[in-house]
């Protein structure tokens, strides 16, 4: 088995996508900051989203059976550190930041992240310390103008530039 530092600081060269994953409807909403999501399938359409178990937001997605993924751009990274727990904000407090709206199918979305996908859970893989949730995706959100992503490498998050 390789070393778990050896492993993190090879994944921390991986850069990812940034999201807030979030479940929940009312005082029972719950989010955090995430990069261990990626696309599965478009037939059906699917994504897998990794969350530790110790989260309230896990465990909330695992009673709910349904979540979202909102994808964040360049201008969010105050936000990504609110739901990544940084600034000692947990629960439904960390809705307090942001512009939310509730979905039809009950669970709240970021309005302005890039996308939102909106997701019922089709299989939960427990493995090691997280859940594997593999999302029916039932909704696609776009914002639909030229916002950029923001991607997280090195334990920083960083805008994106096409390479020449
Ligand atoms: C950039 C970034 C990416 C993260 N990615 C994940 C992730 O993919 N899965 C996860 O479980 N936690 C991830 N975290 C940590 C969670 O956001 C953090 O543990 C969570 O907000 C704690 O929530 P809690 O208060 O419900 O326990 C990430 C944190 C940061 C800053």
């Amino acid at each position: 088995m390789a070393d778990e530092v050896q492993f993190k600081k090879g994944m921390a060269l991986l850069a990812g996508g940034v999201t807030l994953i979030t479940t929940g409807s009312g005082a029972m909403r719950r989010g955090i900051t995430a990069t261990a999501v990626c696309s599965l399938s478009a037939k059906p359409p699917s994504l897998i989203a990794c969350a530790n178990k110790d989260t309230g937001t896990a465990q909330a997605i695992k009673e709910n059976n349904i979540f979202v993924v909102n994808v964040l751009g360049d201008n969010h990274k105050d936000i990504a550190m609110v739901f990544a727990g940084a600034t000692g904000i947990a629960g439904v407090g960390r809705f307090e930041h942001g512009n939310w709206a509730d979905h039809s199918m009950g669970v709240p979305y970021l309005e302005d992240a890039l996308v939102s996908f909106v997701c019922e859970t089709g299989v939960c893989v427990p493995y090691g310390s997280h859940f594997a949730f593999i999302g029916e995706v039932k909704d696609v959100i776009m914002k639909g103008d030229e916002a950029l992503p923001v991607a997280w490498l090195g334990s920083s998050f960083h805008s994106l530039s096409p390479v020449a």
